[in-house]
C-alpha cells in the first residue's frame, strides 16, 4: 500500500475524478490507515511504498504490478500523469527480494485489469490495458489468460467490475455483468454459473472492488447489497469508508497490491 500523503485530484482520467471537488487530505490519510490497520488485525502482513510528489494516484498501488507465485510483470499506465509511477513499484520489488522482475512491453495496468483464480487469469481490456498486454501476461505467468472487454467508463478498470473471494476454488467470484460486453457476459455466466452477481447499486458504490482474504471480504461500507449475499456464501463482510478515495475513481482494492508469493 501507498499512503496517500501526495493524492489529490488533479486531472481527470475517469468518469469519477472531477478536479473542481475538494478532497478533504487529512481525512483520506485516516481512512487509509484505517484499512492498513484493518488488515493487520486481521493477520495480513502490510508493506508500504514510498509515495512520491506530483504522483497523486500513486495511492492506488494495485495498478504498479501484478504479482503471481512470487513473479512480478510491472505495470505500463495508459496515461501520462500515471506513467511515472511504474519504475518506483519495480524497484520496490527488485528491493525487496523479487528476483523475476520484469518491465512489460504493452501497457497494461497491473491488478487494476488483471485477477487471478486458481486455474485462469482474467483480463479486462477496453479502456486502460491494452489487448496484446493479455498475450504477453499468459506468456510471462504460463497461466491461461481470459480476455473480457469492459464497456462502461465507470467501470475503466476490471477491479471495479469483477472480483476473486476466493482464490483457492474455481468459481468464487462476485461480478457487475452490465460493465461487460455481451460476449463477455455470456463467458463469464459460462466459467462462473453460480456467482456472486451484483445490483447496478453495489458497483456504483464501488462494491466489486474488494479485497479477499478467502474469508474476510473488505469492501466499501456503502455497498450493503452484497453483504447478505457474502455471509450466505460463508464470508465475513468487513465494511470500510474510503469516501475520499473514491474521488480519485479508486476504492479498497485500488490502494491494495497483492503480494502472491
Ligand atoms: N485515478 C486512478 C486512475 O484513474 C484510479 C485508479 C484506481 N485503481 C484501480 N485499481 N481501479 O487511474
Amino acid at each position: 500500500m501507498c499512503p496517500p500523503e501526495h493524492f489529490r485530484v488533479t486531472y481527470s482520467i475517469n468518469p469519477w475524478m472531477d478536479p473542481g471537488k475538494p478532497v478533504d487530505l487529512p481525512l483520506a490519510v485516516t481512512q487509509w490507515e484505517h484499512l492498513r490497520d484493518r488488515y493487520r488485525v486481521l493477520g495480513h502482513t502490510v508493506e508500504e511504498l514510498e509515495p512520491q510528489p506530483g504522483l497523486p494516484d500513486m495511492v492506488y498501488a494495485a495498478n504498479g504490478a501484478l504479482v503471481v507465485d512470487g513473479r512480478v510483470l510491472g505495470a505500463r499506465f495508459a496515461y501520462p500523469e500515471r506513467t511515472a509511477e511504474a519504475a518506483a513499484h519495480l524497484a520496490w520489488y527488485r528491493g525487496h527480494g523479487y528476483e523475476d522482475v520484469r518491465e512489460p512491453e504493452h501497457i497494461n495496468e497491473g491488478e487494476g485489469d488483471f485477477a487471478v483464480t486458481p486455474s485462469w487469469l482474467l483480463a479486462g481490456r477496453g479502456f486502460r490495458s491494452s489487448p496484446l498486454s493479455h498475450g504477453e501476461v499468459q506468456e510471462f505467468f504460463g497461466r491461461p489468460v481470459i480476455g473480457l472487454d469492459l464497456i462502461d467508463p465507470r467501470y475503466y478498470h476490471l477491479d471495479t467490475a469483477l472480483c476473486v473471494l476466493d482464490d483457492t476454488v474455481d468459481g468464487e467470484v462476485m461480478y457487475y455483468p452490465e460493465a461487460f460486453s455481451p460476449g463477455s457476459r455470456a463467458v463469464l455466466a459460462r466459467l462462473f454459473p453460480d456467482a456472486l452477481i451484483a445490483t447496478e447499486a453495489d458497483a456504483r458504490a464501488f462494491g466489486m472492488n474488494a479485497v479477499s482474504d478467502g474469508h474476510h471480504v473488505l469492501l466499501p461500507q456503502t455497498a450493503q447489497g452484497l453483504f447478505e449475499p457474502l455471509r450466505e456464501r460463508g464470508y465475513e463482510p468487513v465494511g470500510i469508508d474510503l469516501g475520499e478515495l473514491l474521488k480519485g475513481g479508486g476504492s479498497v482494492k485500488c490502494v491494495t497490491a497483492e503480494l502472491r508469493g
